[in-house]
């Protein structure tokens, strides 16, 4: 079956920090995507901005490698790769020069029934003066957009700073802040099967549900992004990801799928959080670092030796085991267990619904005892969705039970590739739809639950607990289920 494509009417893309490592990862195959497919054509102007002396030609040519690193091959069709970067042209620009924006006006159309959207891929502290120059210079017409990369902050203050800045210049109906794990194909697909299928919505509470796990897991390390060790674990993936994939876990059904709509019941979720202070952060929080591999085979470098001389015996977190209690109605007493780490056994995001046991098996010992059923909405990779259930083991030697997997593989379903995030964000900007945007209010509430526990291990001074590379993080991250006789989904389960 192949996916319905409705074009766009052609747009201005203005991309701030167009040499970056993002514009070229994930922006341009993203767009190159959409292109290919014929949702817009050479009419749209997409203008690269950064401080590097690279022309138009550059651009083109940056477009073009981008497409050959990151766009998969059967996709490359040398006519399409041509009309499409001909979409491309460059404006050298030192965002706080005032004098260079002559040039990215003259690059934009004048005319308000064309979208045009500001998309910042920089560092947040340039935000502010980039909008700033955007309103001065009056950018920001009815048909503008701005679009906003993470980090939005690093705390709440700083959130409110960033938000202040940018709500000077946009109103909130113009600003989209990425959040990429919203875009991801598996996640929209948690709003189709909860609220297009009538059987989950009647069970899909503290009555019938035990426990719900949240496992985003990288095989990869930190790398030598200078952010990251400012960030760690906590703001890097569990404030903005991992809350907003437990927010679309756990809302309310929304009245409608608009934007707001979804946005309101997220935010209740956000607002429903205990907090995690005193006692209940010593015993529900883990936090984790990576240590190295050295055998005669394999080495593999700890956090510690990734990082430069100046920040050596940095206590940043690669590694965050969390038990969330959501305190409301539905939810009351059923745990949220999140978790997330680099350089763990797997590359693996998933989550988890675990249901309750049968109240009363009617069935012997010897027949065997009924597993509790389990949803698990697989992510990434192996994009899917599978029940585990009970039957009785085919064969006429009697009743034996026996847990299988109905099974719903996106790879088997569907001809066509799993979309990329960013492929269905940057056209929803476009399009105007904000549902799978962080609205201001969601974010400034995700920060006010991640920083007392920020500010409670940073108080503490303690090096967070090391786990070896290639494991699933600290032994205290496995014991913080354990003890509530629970256990992690493994990945063999799957
Ligand atoms: C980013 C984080 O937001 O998400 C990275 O900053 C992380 O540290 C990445 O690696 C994970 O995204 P994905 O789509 O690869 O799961």
């Amino acid at each position: 079956m192949s996916a319905r494509v409705i074009p766009v009417q052609p747009f201005d893309y203005v991309v701030f920090g167009a040499t970056g490592d993002l514009t070229k990862r994930k922006l341009i195959p993203a767009l190159y995507y959409r292109f290919k497919a014929g949702q817009f054509d050479q009419r749209s102007r997409i203008i690269g901005i950064s401080r590097r002396p690279w022309d138009d030609k550059k651009m083109q040519e940056i477009a073009r490698q981008s497409i050959k690193n990151h766009v998969d091959e059967i996709y490359h069709d040398p006519d399409v790769i041509e009309k499409f970067v001909s979409c491309f042209s460059y404006v050298a620009n030192d965002v706080t020069d005032k004098d260079g924006w002559q040039e990215i006006s003259d690059k934009l159309r004048d005319d308000k029934d064309v979208v045009r959207a500001f998309y910042l891929a920089v560092a947040p502290n340039l935000f502010a003066p980039i909008c700033e120059y955007l309103k001065s210079g009056k950018y920001c017409h009815s048909n503008a957009r701005v679009v906003l990369e993470k980090p939005l902050g690093h705390d709440l203050e700083s959130s409110v700073q960033i938000n202040d800045a940018v709500g000077a210049a946009f109103s909130e109906d113009q600003i989209y802040r990425i959040d990429h794990y919203l875009g991801k194909e598996t996640v929209q697909n948690l709003l189709a099967l909860r609220f297009a299928n009538a059987m989950f919505e009647p069970i899909w509470n503290a009555t019938h549900i035990d426990h719900v796990q949240i496992s985003v897991a990288e095989s990869v390390g930190a790398g030598t992004r200078g952010y990251y060790d400012e960030a760690g674990a906590l703001r890097d993936m569990i404030q903005n990801h991992i809350l907003q994939l437990l927010c679309l876990v756990a809302m309310e059904p929304p009245a409608s799928n608009k934007p707001n709509a979804l946005r309101d019941e997220k935010l209740k979720v956000l607002r429903s959080l205990k907090p995690l202070i005193g006692e209940d952060l010593k015993t529900n929080t883990v936090r984790g670092q990576y240590k190295g591999v050295r055998a005669e085979t394999l080495e593999v470098a700890s956090y510690q030796d990734e990082l430069p001389d100046e920040l050596k015996g940095s206590h940043t977190e690669t590694f965050v085991a969390i038990k969330a209690e959501i305190k409301n109605w539905r939810w009351s007493g059923v745990p949220f267990y999140i978790r997330t780490g680099k350089r763990l056994a797997t590359r693996m995001s998933e989550i988890v619904i675990q249901f309750r046991k049968v109240p009363h098996s009617i069935f012997s010992k010897d027949q065997g005892t009924p597993t509790a059923n389990k949803l698990v909405i697989r992510l990434q990779p192996d994009e899917g969705v599978k029940l585990f259930m009970m039957i009785k083991d085919p064969g006429p030697g009697g009743m034996r039970l026996r847990e299988v997997h109905l099974n719903l593989s996106f790879a088997d379903t569907f001809e066509d590739r799993v979309p990329e995030a960013y492929e269905r964000l940057l056209l929803d900007v476009i399009r105007g739809d904000q549902t799978l945007f962080m609205r201001r209010d969601e974010l400034e509430e995700a920060w006010k639950w991640v920083d007392p526990i920020r500010a409670a291990w940073d108080a503490m001074h303690e090096a967070p607990q090391p786990y070896s590379v290639g494991t699933w993080g600290p032994t205290s991250s496995v014991a913080l289920i354990e003890r509530d006789g629970r256990t992690w989904h493994e990945e063999s389960d799957y």
